[in-house]
């Protein structure tokens, strides 16, 4: 079972960007998680291809890219190019979800999809075999900084048992208002991979914060 932290630098200080990089570099950390926002797909905008670069100039841990983006079919290659590693696409936002979860890992990334809270754990049922990640939003994306959804452990527990009756390898990463509370709990229902923003980089010290994050998993 992977227990992964994912830091989202949505939560970073984007006046000391380096700083932050050089911080998650140092930690136990395992991906850097890039929230790439559009202002359509969903109420907010983040950064975009730029950042993804210079990050990638700094960062000695893979890019985990999380597109909240409407049409992603059309930057595919374009994330590569900047650096992305991991490439995770919203079903709500693929008219041909199969063609762009392949395009992603003929581009030689690794595909992850992700669900935002209305969405059914039912609606992965044809592309699970296919994808190398599913993103649970246990928030309703664009913003940190907000609370869990309750609902999202069941939604969790619905995402494992589908991988393991489909007989594939996808891990599950949750992402949005994880803490130090709910992350064990996060962990029981099956989760390998924590994204956290506000808790990693609000707490006074983020690298201390994400050594206990994985500890969390740990003493379950
Ligand atoms: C929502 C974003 C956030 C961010 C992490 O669209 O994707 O979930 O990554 O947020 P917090 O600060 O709650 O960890
Ligand atoms: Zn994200």
């Amino acid at each position: 079972m992977s227990r992964l932290i994912a830091p989202s630098l949505l939560a970073a200080d984007f006046a000391n960007l380096q700083r932050d990089i050089e911080m998650i570099n140092a930690s136990e950390a395992d991906w850097f998680h890039l929230d790439i926002m559009d202002g359509v797909f969903v109420p907010n905008i983040s950064f975009g291809l730029p950042v993804v670069e210079a990050v990638k100039r700094l960062a000695r841990k893979p890019l985990d890219v999380h597109l909240m983006i409407v049409e992603p079919e059309k930057y595919l290659r374009k994330f590569r190019e900047a650096g992305a590693d991991v490439l995770t696409v919203h079903a709500e936002a693929c008219r041909h979800l199969h063609r762009t979860v392949h395009e992603i890992k003929e581009l030689g990334m690794k595909a992850g999809v992700s669900l935002n809270p209305h969405t059914p754990v039912s609606s992965l049922e044809e592309i699970i075999s296919c994808v190398d990640l599913v993103l649970i939003m246990s928030v309703n994306p664009g913003f940190g900084s907000q609370q869990l959804i309750e609902t999202s452990y069941e939604k969790i527990r619905k995402t494992s048992a589908l991988i393991r009756e489909s007989g594939c390898h996808a891990l599950i990463e949750v992402d949005g208002g994880v803490n130090m509370n709910n992350a064990p709990l996060l962990f029981d229902a099956g989760i390998d991979i924590l994204v956290a923003g506000t808790e990693v980089f609000s707490a006074p010290d983020p690298v201390r914060r994400i050594h206990e994050l994985r500890m969390a998993g740990e003493k379950r």
